[in-house]
């Protein structure tokens, strides 16, 4: 560690000191959208290409926090919420740490993604909705939940009997219905790049 970067963390400009080590800025990218609609594949993709870019990332996923750190939660609105917040805490330490966060969590009401882009600053919370009609989610069914939810098995199945609202103002919709895994991962990038993430 360089003696600027100790210096840094004790007046508040260590993430500016990383950020100039690293050569890229740090944000968060929120990836929105139903059960199924591409979310973790196109993150996985991004991650991917940063990685080969030299870019430092980090991703967080529903299912993985879910098996975790949020174990004790499940699918009701305030279980959700909760969900939500302890995802934003932790995107927020590895934001710290001079990462691009890619976060993809359902995330289905608009005032819980609201909460979390408030703790970030202008510029450095990127919403991007990964839309994805939801009979093609259901069609698509990779993990097999929504023959599940609709034979009534699982409460509380986003999109089957618990709401999703889609966001109003997000910075880019990636439509899956009508792109590759690839387009849909180029799409990210460029956001980035337009936004003043990366190079
Ligand atoms: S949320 O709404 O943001 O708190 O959900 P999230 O943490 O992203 O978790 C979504 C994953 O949980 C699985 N799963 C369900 N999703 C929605 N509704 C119900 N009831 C449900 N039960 C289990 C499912 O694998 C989701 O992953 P994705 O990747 O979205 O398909
Ligand atoms: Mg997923």
């Amino acid at each position: 560690m360089t003696p600027d970067i100790i210096t840094a963390q004790y007046d508040g400009r260590a993430l500016e000191a990383i950020e100039q080590r690293n050569g890229h800025k740090a944000a968060v990218v929120w990836l929105t959208g139903l059960s199924g609609a591409g979310k973790t594949t196109i993150a996985d993709e991004v991650k991917l290409r940063l990685f080969e870019q030299g870019v430092h990332s980090f991703a967080l996923d529903g299912d993985q926090l879910r098996s975790g750190l949020n174990k004790d939660l499940g699918f009701t609105a305030a279980d959700r919420h909760e969900n939500i917040r302890r995802a934003a805490a932790v995107a927020g330490l590895f934001y710290q740490s001079g990462a691009v966060v890619l976060c993809s969590f359902i995330s289905p009401f608009a005032t819980d993604r609201e909460e979390v882009k408030k703790q970030f600053p202008e510029g450095r919370f990127l919403e991007i909705y990964v839309k994805c009609s939801l009979e093609e989610c259901a069609r698509r069914d990779p993990k097999q939940l929504y023959k599940k939810a609709l034979n009534q098995s699982i409460p509380n199945f986003t999109g089957i009997n618990s709401p999703y609202e889609v966001p109003e103002k997000p910075n880019m919709v990636i439509n899956t219905e009508h792109c590759t895994e690839t387009e849909a991962a180029e799409m990210v990038l460029t956001l980035l790049q337009v936004e003043g993430i990366i190079t």
